[in-house]
């Protein structure tokens, strides 16, 4: 966390593949228009479009720029024409590898429904209308990180593995930042986890339940991943805080923002201990519309908003910035995935007129 009196901070803008390089000129409009002091943007290559033009997802350029920025706002990452590469070569490496690089291990995925959006919901408005929750998922462990490969069985069949473990540290850090998500908000904590099954998750449980002595004043509880999935279409406001492993926190943060309206509409943040952070909308690069001027940038323009308040420490500024997309919705801006017809940059330019 930076304090104002830094004379400069300095945003990496990654915009990446797809509809990334489009949402994310949509939320420097609205940064640029805060003109905010001492703020400065450098902006490189990454994920398919890095591959193409270095031969790499994340070069080392990238990398360098994403260390020295006091924070970093992402696009997505993904192409189809790199589908066939070598694992270690495709676009979502480099999202892995800053999460990695960078000890960036706590995913903050807000899922707040706009009232505006109600219909937009998959759930009916009065189930949707109750949705308002974070989930916490970890993001540098779990089978994304384990040991992985293809081998051949005794009797020569082709087989694919990939290694899930948590080491007891890994799950303890995650569960504190639940804790305090959940202490700074309506103190309930679901932690959910796969502990009749994974012995994974029997430690992840015990872990929980052990960092739960330094948090007594929140409600913990535990689910099973299955349940939880139904549970957040059933009654999504149950919950306050989940918090969850890599591999779960990523399927079910996706079904949260169907609940929560559209993924056109959720952002998120990266952090590692010291409030540095990722900033990124977390659908993803939507090759199928890339181009067209369809995409949703709203995601990422709450993006920023985020990396205002946790890693620049400009909480006024990122009001503003909340106060601005809920006007702009208010008054009727709608991208083809929430039911209208307007063009990313006419949903920027209703998020910059609701701004003066
Ligand atoms: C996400 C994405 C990534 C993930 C992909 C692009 C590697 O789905 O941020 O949720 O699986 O973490
Ligand atoms: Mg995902």
């Amino acid at each position: 966390m930076v304090s104002y009196e830094d004379a400069a901070l300095l945003v990496a803008l990654l915009p990446g593949d797809g509809i990334g390089p489009e949402v994310i000129t949509q939320a420097r409009r609205v940064l640029d228009a805060l003109a905010i002091d001492g703020l400065t943007f450098e902006e490189a290559l990454v994920g398919g479009a890095a591959y193409k033009s270095t031969g790499h997802p994340l070069p080392p350029e990238t990398l360098d720029l994403a260390k020295r920025a006091d924070a970093i706002l992402f696009g997505a990452v993904g192409d189809p024409d790199c589908d066939a590469l070598e694992r270690h070569l495709r676009p979502e490496q480099a999202i892995l590898g800053l999460r990695k690089e960078l000890s960036l291990f706590a995913n903050l995925r807000p899922a707040t429904l706009f009232p505006e959006l109600a219909d937009a919901s998959a759930l009916r408005p009065e189930v949707a209308t109750q949705i308002d929750m974070i989930i916490v998922r970890e993001l540098n462990g779990d089978v994304y990180f384990g040991e992985k490969g293809m081998r051949k069985t005794a009797d020569g069949k082709r087989e694919g593995y990939d290694i899930m473990s948590y080491n007891e540290d890994e799950v303890r850090r995650i569960a504190r930042v639940g804790f305090e998500t959940a202490m700074a908000r309506g103190k309930k904590l679901c932690s959910v986890d796969k502990a009749n099954v994974l012995e994974t998750s029997q430690l992840w449980r015990d872990v929980v339940i052990e960092t739960h002595a330094e948090y007594p004043e929140v409600a913990l509880s535990h689910m099973y991943v299955d349940n939880c999935a139904m549970q957040l279409v059933r009654n999504p406001g149950q919950f306050d805080v989940i918090v969850t492993g890599n591999l779960f926190g990523d399927i079910l943060s996706d079904q949260a923002s169907m609940c929560a309206g559209s993924i056109g509409m959720l952002p998120s943040a990266s952090l590692d201990s010291n409030q540095k952070g990722l900033y990124e909308p977390i659908h993803g690069s939507a090759p199928d519309i890339a181009g067209q001027g369809k995409a949703n940038p709203l995601a990422t323009i709450l993006s920023a908003a985020m990396m205002l308040r946790y890693s620049l420490n400009l909480p006024a500024m990122a009001d503003r910035i909340d106060a601005a997309v809920a006007k702009a919705l208010a008054a009727g801006a709608r991208s083809p995935d929430l039911g209208g017809t307007m063009s990313t940059s006419e949903m920027g330019e209703a998020v910059l007129a609701a701004l003066s």
